[in-house]
C-alpha cells in the first residue's frame, strides 16, 4: 500500500510537460490487434492502466515491449481468444479488444467488466452495434462471447455517445464487408486519434470528431507507427493545480482546443488562461469566483475533470452547483473533501458547494482515479498535512504526478508502507 503525504500552502510555479493520453493509448494499443506484425506507438504514458492493456495483449499471444514511452506490439502470433476475469477486473477498458479481435479472428470471449466505483457502466451499446453487424453474442456465466464468420457494414445509432462503444464499433467495422455508419457517435479527441491510427493501418474512416462516422470496410490492415495525442485530463488537472494554489504554471505538450470547456470555466472563476499553439499558461492569485458546471460529452465539460474542479470550488468565493450527467455514482470524493472541511451537499446528481476560506489536512482515501486527483488538489491548499491512502487508483491514470507537482514547488511525497 502506498500513500501520498502532502503539506499544502505552496504556490505552484514553473513549467511542466503533459504526457501522452491514456485514453487515446488504450484503444490504439487494442487496435494493433487488427494488423499482423509490429506496430510502434510513441508517447504512451507509463501508468498502470497501460500496463494492464500490455498484459491483455500479451495474454492473447502478442509480443509487447516498452522502451521509455514507446511501445511495440507484435501481433503476428495471436493464439488466445479470451480475456479472463482477472485481467478484466484490473481495468474495464480491457473490453476494447472485443471489436478488433472479432474483426480479425471472428471470435472472442471477454469476462463481463461489470460495474465500477463510478457507476454501473453497461456494455449494451457495444453489443447492440456488433449484433447489427451480424455477430452472434452470447452472455453466460459472466462472460460475453462474440462470433461471426463475416461482419457486414450497417447503420448503427448509439442511444448515447459512448466513447468505448464508438471505439469498439469502429475497430470492428474496419474489416467488415461494406460501409458502416455510426450515428450519434462520441466526438472525443481520442476517437479522432484512433481514426488517424486506423487509417494509417490502411482503414478507410471519415467523420471522427463529428457525430457520424463512416467506415468503408477493407480486406486487411497492416501494422503502423503513431504518436498519441497529449493527455487533456492530465493537462486539465495541472491547470486546476495552478489555479487552486494561486500559482503561475506553463504546461507544454497540449492541444488547447481539447480543453476549451475547462479553460472557459477557469476564466469565469477569474483565473487567467492563456493558450498558445501547444502550451497553456495558467495564472491564479486573485480571488476564485464560484461557477456552476454541468458535465457533458465532448466538447462539453468532461466528467473526468468534475472531481478536480469541485476541489477548486470548495475554496471559491460563493456557492457553486456541479451537476454530473455522465456517471450516476461519481461523487465519492465528496465525503473525503468534507473531511478536509469542505461544505458540500449532494442532491441526486447535483452538488451544492459553499466555498470555505480554508481547508484543513486530514487522512483521506482515493476511491477512484479522478477522485484521488481531486484530493491531491485540495491537499495542495489545505492547512497542515494531508495523507491520501489507496493511491494505486491515482497511479492508474497519472504518470509520476508527485514528480510533476513537486517540480512546480508542491510538497508531496510518496510513502511506501
Ligand atoms: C471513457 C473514458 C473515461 C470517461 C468516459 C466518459 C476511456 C478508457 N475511458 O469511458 O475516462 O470518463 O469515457 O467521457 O477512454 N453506457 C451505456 N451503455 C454502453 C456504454 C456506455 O449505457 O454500452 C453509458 C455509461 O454507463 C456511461 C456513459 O454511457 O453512463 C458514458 O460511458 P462511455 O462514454 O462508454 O465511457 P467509457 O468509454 O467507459
Amino acid at each position: 500500500m502506498q500513500k501520498y503525504m502532502i503539506v499544502g500552502g505552496n504556490r505552484l510555479q514553473g513549467r511542466v510537460r503533459a504526457g501522452g493520453s491514456k485514453n487515446a493509448s488504450l484503444p490504439i494499443l487494442a487496435a494493433c490487434l487488427l494488423g499482423s506484425g509490429r506496430s510502434i506507438i510513441h508517447d504512451v504514458p507509463n501508468l498502470k492502466d497501460i500496463t494492464v492493456m500490455m498484459e491483455v495483449l500479451q495474454h492473447l499471444g502478442a509480443t509487447v515491449k516498452r522502451e521509455g514511452n514507446t511501445i511495440t506490439v507484435d501481433t503476428g502470433s495471436i493464439d488466445t481468444f479470451d480475456v479472463n476475469e482477472e485481467l478484466m477486473r484490473k481495468m474495464r477498458a480491457s473490453n476494447l479488444v472485443l471489436g478488433p479481435m472479432l474483426a480479425r479472428f471472428r471470435k472472442v470471449t471477454i469476462s463481463h467488466p461489470g460495474g465500477c466505483n463510478i457507476g454501473t457502466r453497461p456494455m449494451n451499446l457495444h453489443l447492440k452495434g456488433l449484433k447489427l453487424m451480424g455477430a452472434e453474442i452470447k452472455e453466460r456465466y459472466g462472460y460475453i462471447t462474440a462470433e461471426s464468420p463475416t461482419l457486414a457494414g450497417t447503420e448503427i445509432y448509439l442511444d448515447m455517445p459512448s466513447v468505448g462503444a464508438t471505439e469498439n464499433l469502429m475497430m470492428a467495422a474496419v474489416l467488415a464487408k461494406g460501409t458502416t455508419l455510426i450515428k450519434n457517435s462520441a466526438k472525443e479527441p481520442e476517437i479522432v486519434d484512433l481514426q488517424i491510427f486506423l487509417n494509417r493501418m490502411g482503414a478507410d474512416i471519415k467523420g471522427a470528431g463529428t457525430d457520424v462516422i463512416k467506415i468503408n470496410g477493407v480486406s486487411s490492415l497492416c501494422p503502423a507507427e503513431h504518436t498519441v495525442i497529449p493527455d487533456r485530463i492530465e493537462a486539465g488537472t495541472l491547470m486546476v493545480a495552478a489555479a487552486v494554489t494561486g500559482g503561475d504554471v506553463l504546461i507544454t505538450n497540449v492541444i488547447p482546443e481539447h480543453f476549451e470547456a475547462l479553460a472557459a470555466k477557469l476564466r469565469e472563476t477569474g483565473v487567467e488562461v492563456t493558450p498558445e499553439e501547444d502550451t497553456v499558461r495558467v495564472k491564479g492569485g486573485g480571488p476564485v469566483g464560484a461557477v456552476d458546471v454541468r458535465t457533458q460529452p465532448y466538447p462539453g465539460f468532461p466528467t473526468d475533470m468534475q472531481p478536480q474542479f469541485m476541489a477548486l470550488m470548495t475554496v471559491a468565493q460563493g456557492t457553486s452547483i456541479i451537476t454530473e450527467t455522465i456517471f450516476e455514482n461519481r461523487f465519492k470524493h465528496v465525503s473525503e473533501l468534507r473531511r478536509m472541511g469542505a461544505d458540500i451537499k449532494v442532491e441526486g446528481q447535483t452538488t451544492i458547494i459553499k466555498g470555505v476560506s480554508k481547508l484543513s489536512g486530514a487522512v483521506v482515501e482515493a476511491s477512484d482515479l479522478r477522485a484521488g486527483a481531486a484530493l491531491i488538489l485540495a491537499a495542495l491548499v489545505a492547512e497542515d498535512g494531508t495523507v491520501i491512502e489507496n493511491i494505486e487508483h491515482i497511479d492508474r491514470g497519472y504518470d509520476r504526478l508527485e514528480k510533476k507537482l513537486g517540480a512546480l514547488g508542491a510538497r508531496i511525497i510518496r510513502v511506501h508502507s
